[in-house]
């Protein structure tokens, strides 16, 4: 960390006010201010640092206010290495990269960025992180499907296809993480990562969810598995977390013949944690199979549940 101020230097005021609002002031050579970050404080966990999840893997996440999500970048660090998985939005870089710095890596040890697919929630602060990463090996990676489209955020970073790597990527350690494609979920190059080591899924928008409850180790009740999901828990009487996860593949995913075959690869995986992009891990072998249980049970999803909605 002491090594990364010599260059970086950042000021963090935080001002919690009734509204949570905070303000924070992040010194990269010139001063951004970015105001009105909204974090709702629902368990003992602060959410202004990064948070390991598994060895070696960082939450650094933010919330979009405006879209009602919970947006979740890793960032997996290995010896002097580190590699960052669908890095965050322009609005919220400040965030992600004041977390970055708290984690103790050095920016520059930053080797690759990996773009899950190329939605601007995950991809918006590319520009940004090229800026402050000083590395000349720093590479892109993604799939041939979406490279075209991240070009649109910056061809400044050469760009690897998955395919070209044989769907994996090596630390100097030998800690391998693998890809696997997972096409129309959403988009056409979607793919999912493996972290072999700790057995951690990064499944980007699948397992992603609207919350109104949000915490980042939210669980479910053994009782789920059996469920048939109301909006209101009857067992708690929050909102359903099931239905939260339902109602975002319905609109963000093509279609349930495209989710079941992302599912079915997710199926064959020894998992130990699932880590979206969006809402909270799934860290039990038993809320993992309540949530891929009642996802295949859904049918109209994607362009068939605009149909569904037009009846
Ligand atoms: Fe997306
Ligand atoms: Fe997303």
């Amino acid at each position: 960390m002491e090594k990364t101020i010599k260059y970086i230097k950042f000021e963090y005021m935080e001002s919690v006010n009734t509204g949570y609002k905070i303000q924070l002031y992040l010194t990269v050579g010139f001063i951004l201010v970015i105001t009105g970050g909204v974090i709702l404080i629902k368990e003992d966990l602060d959410y202004l640092q990064p948070i390991e999840v598994a060895e070696g893997i960082y939450w650094v996440g933010f919330v979009d206010v405006n879209a009602g999500l919970y947006c979740n970048p890793y960032l997996v660090v290995d010896g002097e290495e580190a590699v960052l998985i669908d890095g965050g939005s322009r609005a919220e870089f400040s965030t992600v990269m004041l977390k970055i710095l708290r984690t103790g890596v050095d920016p520059n040890n930053i080797q690759r960025l990996i773009y899950q697919h190329y939605d601007p929630d995950l991809c918006g602060n590319l520009p940004h992180l090229e800026a402050i990463i000083n590395n000349p090996n720093l590479k892109i990676l993604s799939h041939r499907e979406n490279n075209p489209f991240i070009n649109y955020y910056s061809s400044k970073s050469p760009k690897q296809c998955i395919e070209t790597m044989g769907f994996a990527y090596e630390f100097a350690s030998g800690r391998r993480l693998e890809f696997i494609r997972t096409p129309y979920s959403h988009s056409p190059g979607s793919f999912i990562t493996y972290d072999c080591k700790t057995k951690t899924l990064f499944t980007s928008d699948i397992f992603g969810s609207y919350d109104s409850n949000w915490s980042l180790h939210r669980k479910l009740f053994d009782r789920c598995i059996d469920c048939s999901p109301q909006e209101t828990c009857p067992l708690n009487n929050k909102s359903c977390h099931l239905v939260e996860i339902e109602k975002f593949h319905r609109r963000i995913m093509t279609s349930s013949k495209a989710l079941h075959y992302a599912l079915e690869q997710i199926e064959k995986l020894d998992i130990a944690m699932i880590a979206p992009q969006h809402g909270s891990l799934i860290e039990s072998e038993l809320d993992r199979k309540a949530v891929i249980k009642h996802l295949k049970s859904l049918e109209d999803i994607g362009f068939d549940y605009f149909l569904q909605d037009q009846v």
